[in-house]
Parts: structure tokens; C-alpha cells; sequence
């Protein structure tokens, strides 16, 4: 099975280095291609997605990738819509050990992947700049129902809409209702909506009331950010875009120059990142052990300083591997 890998820039390199140390230690049946994309392959290659890295990661079935810089948008949000992985999965779940504002939250974003804003559709005129955002009947209820699906398949009892539908009334408007007519099939999941805003109070200050969230592109993004936030960071919070062919395994965080180069980064979420890759591909046993593996060494306090220890990247993946049953 080939599946790609592309560090990309800054902590991108160094937390995949971190989940490639697991990977290999687990003998699977798998054939690594490493490929370039980001700011340093645009410098090197005129261009931050090139074309040789996308022809060879549509040979792949699955895709693990680190982060990009500034060039973010030309290269994951290109090959999200290329490969069309429709869905970004995105936990946000509380671990023990691990200092954060609130504790047992689990939730997860099922965010819509290929339209919203984030279609890059703009202009800008004599001083006026546009955006047009795309909100469509099909991707809509292709998400919804991947939402309710992935309810169904975890035991999840409840599915909430994030949108708003008062404000813009034609694509939030267009989302809510096809979230309602799809909820119908699912009688036994309860359905709710909240307006995006209100949402970000509750998940704030009332996170358990969520269970499944579904929402539209760009308030995926920004309420899987706040939902990382408030169970202990961005270093922990994995996401996976699936679509029907390709799949797409990226930790939420980006670059992060900030901490780049110093070997601090908290490989947790690409190492999670991995595991979800692994239960996609069908090796749940060994998905399993990566993560009862992780729930160990953070309730130990073995991390990054990102929360509170004094580990580097490479050390706490080792402990990770160590923990590994
Ligand atoms: P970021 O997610 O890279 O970092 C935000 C904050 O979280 C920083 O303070 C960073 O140090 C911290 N952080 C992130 N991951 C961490 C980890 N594993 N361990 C410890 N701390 C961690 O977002 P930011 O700073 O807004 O963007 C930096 C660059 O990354 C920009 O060039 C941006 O365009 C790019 N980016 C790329 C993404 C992608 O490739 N999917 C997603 C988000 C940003
Ligand atoms: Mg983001």
C-alpha cells in the first residue's frame, strides 16, 4: 500500500519525523513515498504544490501530511479539493495528565472540506475587495450525512449544525435546511442547530453538550482551533480529510514558526494524526495501541513544553514507541 508522505515547512518536518519513528516501528504493509510541498518548494520549484507531487500522491491511498507555511492555501486546501476529500474529521477530546480548561469533552468536527469561502473566489476592484462564497445542496448533504454516518458508526447520540442562517440567509440558510431533511433519515441521533457565535460561547464555557458537530468550511476551521483550545492546545488535536477515493491525514496546527527549529513541537497530534490514518486503512489493532500508547505517556506528564514538561519532539515519540504494547 503506498501512502504519501509530505513533512512540508516549519514543525511540519519535525512532527512528522516523530510519527514516522512510530510507523515504521509497526510493520505494516506499507510503501513510503516522500514528496515536497510548502514554502520551501515553491522557492525551489516556483511553485508550493508541484505538479510531479500531485500526479505521485494520486497514486497513493492515503495521504500523511505535516503542515505548510504561508503557502497553506496553494498546497492542503488545493489538494483537499483535487483528491475531493469532502470531509475534515477533527476530535477534540480531553486526555488524563493533561492540564486544560475543561476536562472529559469529547466531541468531533465533521467540517465540509471543498467549498464555503474557502474556495478562493475573489476579486478586488477600485478599492473594493469581494469574496463569494459557495455553499452547494450537494456538498451539503454529502456532509451532513457523512456527519450522521460517522454518529451512527461511534455510538454518537447527537448531531449539532453550527451556522448562521439569520445573517446569510441564502448558503447558512441552504445548509440548515438540507441538515434537517437528511436528519429525518437518522431518527435515532438527535439533531440540533446553534448559530456560530453561540456555539463558540458553549463550547467555551459547555462543551459536553456537543457530540458531533457538522458546519461549513470556514467555521469548521475556526471552531476546531477553539475545541483544540479548550482540551489542552493545538499539540494534541489530529484531523483526517476523507473523501471517497483519496484520504488526506493532517494534524489541525500549521507551521508554526514560532517554535520551528528548536525541537519543542508536540508530536501528539501527527502521531494521532497516524492513528487515524491506520483505523481508515483497517488496522484498528494497531491504531489502538498508538493511542492507548499517547493516553499513557500524557497521563504520566511525559510532553513538550507546550504543556507544562520538558521533553523534545524526538523524546516524547520515543516514550510513545516505548509505550507501545
Ligand atoms: P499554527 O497552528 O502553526 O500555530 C498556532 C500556535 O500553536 C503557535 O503558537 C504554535 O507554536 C502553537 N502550536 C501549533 N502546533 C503545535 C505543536 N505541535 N506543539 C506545540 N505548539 C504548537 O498557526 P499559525 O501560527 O497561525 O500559522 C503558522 C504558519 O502555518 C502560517 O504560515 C500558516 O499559514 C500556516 N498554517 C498551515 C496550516 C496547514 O498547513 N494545514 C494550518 C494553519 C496554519
Ligand atoms: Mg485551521
Amino acid at each position: 500500500m503506498r501512502i504519501a508522505v509530505i513533512p512540508g515547512d516549519g514543525i511540519g518536518k519535525e512532527v512528522v519525523e516523530a510519527a514516522m519513528l512510530i510507523l515504521e516501528n509497526l510493520n505494516l504493509p506499507f510503501q513510503y513515498v516522500w514528496l515536497e510541498a510548502g514554502d520551501e518548494a515553491e522557492k525551489k520549484y516556483g511553485k508550493a504544490l508541484p505538479d510531479e507531487t500531485l500526479e505521485e500522491v494520486k497514486k497513493c491511498k492515503a495521504v500523511l501530511f505535516g503542515a505548510a507555511g504561508e503557502t497553506a492555501a496553494d498546497v492542503i486546501v488545493k489538494l483537499r479539493q483535487e483528491l475531493e476529500t469532502y470531509a475534515n474529521v477533527r476530535p477534540a477530546k480531553s486526555f488524563r495528565g493533561v492540564k486544560s480548561i475543561h476536562s472529559n469533552v469529547d466531541m468531533v468536527i465533521v467540517r465540509e472540506n471543498t467549498e464555503c469561502l474557502y474556495k478562493g473566489i475573489e476579486f478586488e476592484v477600485d478599492g473594493v475587495a469581494e469574496a463569494v462564497r459557495i455553499i452547494s445542496r450537494k456538498a451539503s448533504e454529502r456532509i451532513v450525512r457523512f456527519a450522521f454516518e460517522l454518529a451512527k458508526r461511534e455510538g454518537r447520540k447527537r448531531v449539532t449544525a453550527l451556522h448562521k442562517a439569520n445573517v446569510m440567509r441564502k448558503t447558512c440558510g441552504l445548509f440548515k435546511r438540507v441538515f434537517y431533511e437528511v436528519a429525518k433519515e437518522y431518527g435515532e441521533i438527535e439533531a440540533n442547530d446553534y448559530y456560530i457565535d453561540a456555539a463558540c460561547m458553549y463550547i467555551a464555557m459547555d462543551p459536553w453538550r456537543f457530540d458531533v458537530i457538522v458546519t461549513t468550511n470556514m467555521f469548521g476551521d475556526i471552531v476546531s482551533d477553539l475545541a483544540a483550545g479548550i482540551v489542552g492546545g493545538l499539540g494534541l488535536a489530529p484531523s483526517a480529510n476523507i473523501g471517497d477515493e483519496y484520504a488526506i491525514f493532517e494534524p489541525v496546527h500549521g507551521a508554526a514558526f514560532d517554535i520551528a527549529g528548536k525541537g519543542i513541537a508536540n508530536p501528539t497530534a501527527m502521531i494521532l494524526t497516524a492513528s487515524m490514518m491506520l483505523r481508515h486503512l483497517g488496522f484498528e489493532e494497531e491504531a489502538k495501541k498508538v493511542e492507548r500508547a499517547v493516553e499513557k505517556v500524557l497521563a504520566e506528564g511525559k510532553t513538550t513544553p507546550d504543556l507544562g514538561g520538558n521533553l523534545k519532539t524526538m523524546e516524547m515519540a520515543e516514550e510513545i514507541l516505548k509505550a507501545i504494547e
